[in-house]
């Protein structure tokens, strides 16, 4: 069993494309309810099923890290949004997670009691990304964007893209809260930051924001609202669900990580 303390962040990462062993799949169904299981027949093509199943196994394996409770007995509540959070009475005030897939690579943030969302993207996906940009990022995100060279662009959209949805999903709001009405702040030299529209209730300060590049081909944001608790650093652990996790260390020579917000006061 692992332990999380308050003020700590995991995040667990999970890359489908490598597993592939029938045996495992089939303990990871075994794993599923049956309401979980109708869902993932539904799926038309079996790359879309499997990365279902991965990310149930993922999460279940995961949080069974911290509790008791075994893979197949965690149940799962929605709020009005379809966040996803912990039903199972024993834990559910203790523990809180999100999670994250994009093709290659899914990821479950794990917290304590802290409000937290993570996105991550691939970064090959998407093409015209200016449009893509004008149609959801704020006056003040799209006017940074057009500023830069086009090489730079792609790059730059990623990041913005991947903290907008952390934040959106740490406040459980999904696509309902309005994304034109806070902005990233993203300037070189200066701590990731947030801000808001006046009308938006919440504050800058409230927030913390990560983002990180954990492979050639992925951007992956996180959010936090830590409530007065101090943050320390986050923890990623790369894992075979139902067999194996290591602490995932980014390959030095490669620029991963590309900022972390410091408390006020450090
Ligand atoms: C649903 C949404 C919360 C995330 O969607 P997404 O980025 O396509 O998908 P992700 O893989 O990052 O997240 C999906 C997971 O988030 C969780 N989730 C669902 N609703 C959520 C909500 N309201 N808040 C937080 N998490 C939520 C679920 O666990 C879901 O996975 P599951 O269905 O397998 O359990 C929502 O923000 C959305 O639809 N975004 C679309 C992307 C977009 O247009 N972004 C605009 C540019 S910033």
């Amino acid at each position: 069993m692992l332990t999380i303390e308050p003020n700590e962040i995991h995040v667990w990462l999970a890359f489908p494309d490598e597993l592939h062993d029938t045996g495992l799949l089939a303990a990871y169904e075994q794993l599923m309810t049956q309401e979980e299981k109708n869902r993932q027949r539904q799926f038309v093509f079996e790359k879309d099923r499997h990365q279902y199943t991965v990310t149930r196994a993922l999460v279940r394996t995961t949080l069974s890290h911290y509790s008791a409770i075994h893979p197949a007995d965690w149940r799962f509540c929605k709020n009005e949004y379809g966040k996803p959070e912990i039903a199972n009475t024993a834990v559910k005030d203790s523990l809180r997670f999100n999670v994250s897939h994009t093709k290659g690579l899914i990821i479950c943030g794990v917290a304590r009691r802290h409000a937290i969302g993570v996105d991550v993207e691939n970064i090959y996906r998407r093409n015209a990304v200016l449009n893509i940009a004008k149609r959801y990022f704020s006056p003040q995100e799209i006017m940074n964007l057009e500023a830069l060279p086009e090489k730079r662009q792609k790059e730059v959209f990623f990041c913005y893209w991947t903290l907008k949805e952390a934040y959106i999903k740490a406040r459980g709001m999904g696509l309902s809260f309005p994304l034109e009405k806070f902005s990233i702040c993203l300037a070189d030299n200066e701590p990731l930051g947030i801000s808001f529209d006046p009308d938006v209730n919440d504050q800058s300060d409230r927030w913390r924001l990560w983002l990180f590049k954990p492979t050639d081909n992925h951007y992956m944001a996180l959010a936090v609202c830590p409530e007065g608790a101090r943050l320390g650093k986050v923890t990623f652990m790369k894992t075979v669900p139902l067999q194996q996790h290591e602490v995932f260390l980014f390959e030095a020579n490669s620029l991963n990580y590309l900022h972390e917000r410091k408390d006020k006061d450090e």
